[in-house]
């Protein structure tokens, strides 16, 4: 099967149902997306399918063909960090770090769709991504740092 993510074609054998998550990490060594749960509750393995935030530990990879995947590898353009990659780091976001590529990535989803979200809205969206650090009070921050 033809999977799109960042931007190339990449092939898989993978059974159909198999979860993008076990895709992106075991067969194609992109690991920056994380496996925290496995069972769609704490977001550690957020990607982008056309743009919209997905739980990759839940989506077979037979329901995305033909869509764009995007994951924290795929941010970076010409060796620049994504502005809300670059604002989760002026902010100092992270402390373990673990939940930073699904936090990155459901605020990329968040800001297309709202520029100028309230910090209700904030919170509102990025309610299902976990982090057990507990750093929220920047993650908010970061999040209205980007979209300034
Ligand atoms: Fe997918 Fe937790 S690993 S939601």
């Amino acid at each position: 099967m033809e999977l799109q993510i960042n931007g190339i074609k990449r092939i898989t054998q993978a059974a159909p149902e198999t979860r993008l998550l076990f895709v992106l990490r075991d067969e194609l060594d992109l690991t920056g997306t994380k496996y925290g749960c496995g069972e769609g509750q704490c977001g550690a393995c957020t990607v982008l399918v056309d743009g919209k935030a997905t739980r990759s530990c839940q989506t077979p990879i037979s329901s995305i063909a033909g869509q764009n995947i995007t994951t924290i590898e795929g941010l970076e353009k010409n060796g620049r960090l994504h502005p809300v990659q670059e604002a989760y780091l002026k902010v100092d976001v992270f402390q373990c770090g673990y939940c930073a590529s699904g936090m990155v990535l459901s605020t990329v989803a968040l800001l297309k769709n709202n520029p100028q979200p309230s910090e209700e809205q904030i919170i509102d969206f990025m309610n299902g991504n976990v982090c057990r650090c507990g750093t929220y009070p920047r993650i908010i921050k970061a999040i209205q740092e980007a979209a300034a």
